[in-house]
């Protein structure tokens, strides 16, 4: 049997560089799109460090109709994982058009070619986001959802175009997966989380205070209703998340029925709790100041993550120490992100 072939949009971000050495490592045939717009081409020779092979790869823009033609119609693909998107809260208030016009004429683009290839597979990149303010916690499938920004109104409409979609034309068969914070990097120290600028996620701006970029880091209130006064998040290993695709890409390709389904842990760690936690992995301290909240934050956030576990076999196994442990590996051996050689 050969293997099936994947095509992976925004294939060298963050999550999906993770996501295609797990696809590799499971079997796949992987062909990677990126324009390059928010990473790296340094991504693609750590890949191939990593890997062994060379990873097979096309400079291209999700949203240009011409070259997706082209992409499909000389590669075989029987799925596709669409990882392409803006993804700043912040921006996307001062750019709704920009984020609307990449992150839905991307899907859009793609999902009319794929329709025109015969190719009705797909996992999409969706958040917690659509979830908004959540009423419950932990937070189900099936709880109320609602967006604060344009950033997760793309991910909401994205979702409804896509159960759209799916209703017209029953061969559709896709797999939204619900992120929550995505942390932690792959052992290597290879490939990890390289933001642009300054950091609008608390992670990497924790390792870059810990590295000695930036001198504190600034605590968005105390006052919120959870144990400790800060934020609750659910922090995810990226390396459990990239697992989670394989799991929904082999359970599609099995001719399974579409699934919109949470990818988290279930547990909630406070701010202070991941700086307490990344400061004994790596030894370091991390210097903040309790500052104002930062709008639009909610106090808590946690996923109900059974479903996946129940219908794609797929859970988090990895805990909050070996998320701080590996985003540190990354961030100190990797200063400057990919921008510099690793230091060794
Ligand atoms: N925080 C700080 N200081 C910082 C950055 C963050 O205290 O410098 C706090 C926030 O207030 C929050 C927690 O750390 O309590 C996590 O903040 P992040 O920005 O890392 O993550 P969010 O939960 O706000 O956002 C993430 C994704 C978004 C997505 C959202 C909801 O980054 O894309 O989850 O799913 F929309």
């Amino acid at each position: 049997m050969t293997a099936p072939a994947v095509l992976l949009t925004g294939a060298t971000g963050y999550i999906a560089s993770h996501t295609w050495l797990a696809l590799l490592a499971a079997g796949f045939k992987v062909l990677g799109v990126d324009n390059f717009s928010n990473s790296s081409p340094e991504v693609l020779n750590r890949l191939r460090l990593l890997s062994g092979q060379t990873p097979l790869f096309e400079q291209a823009d999700v949203c240009d109709g011409a070259a997706m033609q082209s992409l499909f119609q000389r590669h075989r693909i029987d799925a596709a994982v669409h990882f392409a998107a803006f993804k700043a809260v912040g921006e996307s208030n001062r750019k709704p058009l920009d984020y609307y016009a990449n992150n839905l004429g991307g899907l859009i683009t793609l999902c009319q070619t794929m329709a025109r290839h015969d190719c009705r597979a797909l996992v999409f990149s969706s958040s917690a986001t659509v979830y908004g303010k959540p009423e419950q916690l932990p937070i189900r499938e099936d709880a109320a959802l609602a967006s604060t920004n344009p950033y997760g109104a793309t991910k909401l409409m994205s979702e409804n175009i896509l159960r759209d979609v799916e209703q017209s034309d029953p061969r559709w068969t896709m797999a939204l997966l619900r992120y929550f914070n995505p942390v932690g990097a792959h052992e290597s120290g290879q490939i990890g989380e390289d933001p642009r600028g300054t950091p609008n996620n608390l992670m990497p701006y924790i390792t870059q205070v810990a590295v000695g970029q930036r001198a504190r880091l600034q605590v968005f209130g105390n006052d919120y209703d959870t144990p400790d006064g800060t934020g609750m998040r659910d922090y995810i290993h990226v390396l459990d998340l990239a697992d989670g695709h394989v799991a929904a890409l082999r359970y599609l390709l099995q001719g399974k029925r579409s699934i919109t389904a949470n990818l988290g842990t279930g547990r909630g760690h406070s701010v202070l709790d991941l700086v307490h936690a990344f400061e004994q992995a790596s030894g370091r301290s991390v210097p903040y100041d309790i500052v104002p909240r930062r709008p639009g934050d909610v106090d808590a956030c946690y996923a109900d993550p059974s479903l996946a576990q129940r219908v794609l076999g797929w859970r988090a196994g990895r805990d909050i120490h070996s998320m701080c442990v590996d985003s540190w590996r990354w961030q100190s051996m990797n200063p400057h992100g990919y921008a510099a050689p690793p230091a060794r």
